[in-house]
């Protein structure tokens, strides 16, 4: 398989731990390289539904390597319980599982700050995860961020978290929030420390290692092209490089020992949390919300829903390189009639081919669109590129030319055994 990127060609939630799983089975490492426990990916097999969210979902696999990377941030309380709950349901989870000793630690104070900042911006809210990942990055960038190599060294621990709750407890006092205990935290995190300990190490020598022994590696994406701290749509993002490039920083290997990016994308569009969505039509929420479908992984918020974007897939296709798309969730536009793709955004008199980079221009884009006209046969059950109907195919071959990059592969549900190599 050779090392294979994949990443989010949307807004996040395209499915990508269903195709991550899929793919899993001709990988031998698994790497997560960016964001944190604000990712949910939900995997099904057979009937027991795993929702994860640190934890490379290669885990569900026999024989693979799971690394979690320099460039995630970890809450490491949140970590120990998925990976009870993982032994729970029988997952074997020991040293099947790496974690990166530089990625950063997202501590209470990020999830109290995340929370209070959210409430300051009033109508500008982002609709955080409130997982702490914002503030968790910042204090990255300031320097003044703990690390996993920290967490394990109760020393080093102590006297960090000491002076990080002292600063950060003034600041939670000025917005007037609750101050935290720095011996509960510290209580809590020692013994987290203490779980996590034999699960740490350096995760790039060790990735070095595996490609000198010609293993093949897996990147796992998390959230999608538009949430990009530089490429979404600003400020209306999560805070890491969740596009290709960050791959390559979140993890140590280098560019030139990627062999190829490909990206997921449903068959229509959907956002949570705040910002613009320029195809959102309440007649499609509707109708998969009525389905019980769309509903968030990690905070079950019911996700805002459009129809599918190519302006948006183009340009994910240009700053990921995409070789190839994934189409998920064919079957939710099962029952449409006429199903519409926006081709172009307008404003007044001006159209726009890309992404304008202003969030609030781009809020007040119209879509233009083509129409395709529906299939209204379920597809669930195909399990070939000929299963589909001809419609349903006439669809995924335009979205994906519009979108620049070969169909490799289409989602008819969330079952392994639903999906479709073309
Ligand atoms: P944060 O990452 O919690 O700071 O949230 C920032 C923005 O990214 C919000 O709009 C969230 O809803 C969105 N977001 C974060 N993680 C995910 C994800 O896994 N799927 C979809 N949206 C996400």
């Amino acid at each position: 398989m050779a090392n294979t990127i994949l990443v989010g060609a949307q807004w996040g939630d395209e499915g990508k731990g269903k195709v991550i799983d899929v793919l899993t089975e001709q990988a031998d490492v698994v790497v997560r390289y960016a964001g944190g426990n604000n990712a949910g990916h939900t995997v099904l097999v057979g009937r027991i539904k795993y929702v994860l969210h640190l934890v490379p979902s290669g885990i569900l696999r026999r024989g693979k390597l799971c690394v979690i990377g320099n460039g995630v941030v970890v809450d490491p309380v949140s970590l120990v319980e998925e990976i009870q709950t993982l032994r729970r349901l029988g997952v074997r989870v020991g040293e099947n599982l790496v974690v990166s000793e530089t990625a950063h630690v997202v501590f209470p104070y990020h999830r109290e700050l995340d929370a209070q900042r959210e409430v300051l911006k009033g109508k500008h809210r982002i609709g955080t995860t409130k997982r702490g990942i914002g503030p968790a990055y910042g204090d990255k960038a300031a320097r003044v961020g703990l690390r996993v190599i920290d967490l394990v060294n109760p020393e080093r621990l102590e006297e960090k978290l000491r002076l990080r709750i002292r600063e950060n407890n003034e600041v939670l006092r000025a917005l007037g929030a609750k101050p935290l205990s720095f011996r509960r935290v510290f209580d809590d995190y020692r013994r987290a420390g203490e779980f996590l300990k034999p699960f740490v190490g350096n995760t790039v020598i060790l990735l070095h290692e595996m490609m000198q022994r010609g293993k093949d590696i897996l990147f796992e994406g998390a959230q999608g092209t538009f949430l990009d701290i530089d490429h979404g749509t600003y400020p209306y993002v999560t805070s890491s490089n969740t596009t290709a490039g960050g791959a390559c920083t979140g993890s140590g290997v280098p560019p030139h020992r990627m062999d190829r990016v490909v990206g997921v994308m449903k068959a229509y569009t959907t956002r949570v949390g705040e910002g613009p969505l320029p195809t959102e039509h309440a007649e499609i929420a509707d109708m998969l919300h009525a389905m019980g479908r769309e509903f968030g992984a990690t905070t079950g918020r019911p996700r805002r829903c459009g129809w599918f974007d190519a302006v948006a897939t183009h340009q994910a296709a240009m700053v990921n390189g995409l070789d190839e798309v994934a189409v998920t969730n064919l079957d939710g536009l099962d029952t449409m009639e006429t199903i519409k793709v926006c081709i172009a955004y307008r404003r007044g008199r001006e159209r726009f081919d890309y992404v304008p980079n202003d969030a609030q221009v781009l809020a007040e884009c119209e879509p233009v669109y083509a129409e395709f006209e529906g299939w209204r046969t379920p597809t669930s059950g195909a399990r070939r590129w000929k299963d589909l109907p001809a419609k349903a195919r006439a669809y995924l071959r335009a979205i994906a030319e519009l979108t620049g990059a070969r169909l490799s592969l289409v989602s008819v549900g969330p079952g392994r055994e639903q999906t479709i190599f073309v």
